[in-house]
């Protein structure tokens, strides 16, 4: 199922939106351009990837730096770990991100 998540050009390259619903967060990057979707919780501890350092594909949790690939969910370094990662669309002039599952 779709959801809007924010206006096409609410989020610029760089920068990440927090949404959360029905008790879950989701961080929506923008990268170059591109948007993708993880879920906003680090699973090392909890801290908030949408509020992490993103360069390039790769945001970095503020708490303790561990960094996850955003086109993937993969950690950087070590695939074994990992966070969810949902399908985005841009549908007419709205960022959406797909929750099914
Ligand atoms: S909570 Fe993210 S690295 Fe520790």
């Amino acid at each position: 199922m779709w959801i809007t998540v924010a206006k096409a050009n609410e989020i610029a390259p760089g920068k990440c939106k927090i949404v959360t619903r029905r008790s879950l967060e989701y961080a929506v990057f923008n990268v170059a351009g591109e948007y993708y979707c993880i879920d906003n919780i680090c699973p090392h501890a909890g801290g908030s990837l949408g509020e992490g350092i993103i360069e390039d594909n790769c945001v970095t949790c503020t708490w303790h730096y561990w960094q996850f690939d955003v086109k993937t969910g993969e950690m950087c370094g070590n695939q074994h770990v990992r966070v969810a990662r949902f399908e985005v669309r841009e549908f007419e002039g709205e960022i959406q991100i797909d929750v099914t599952g």
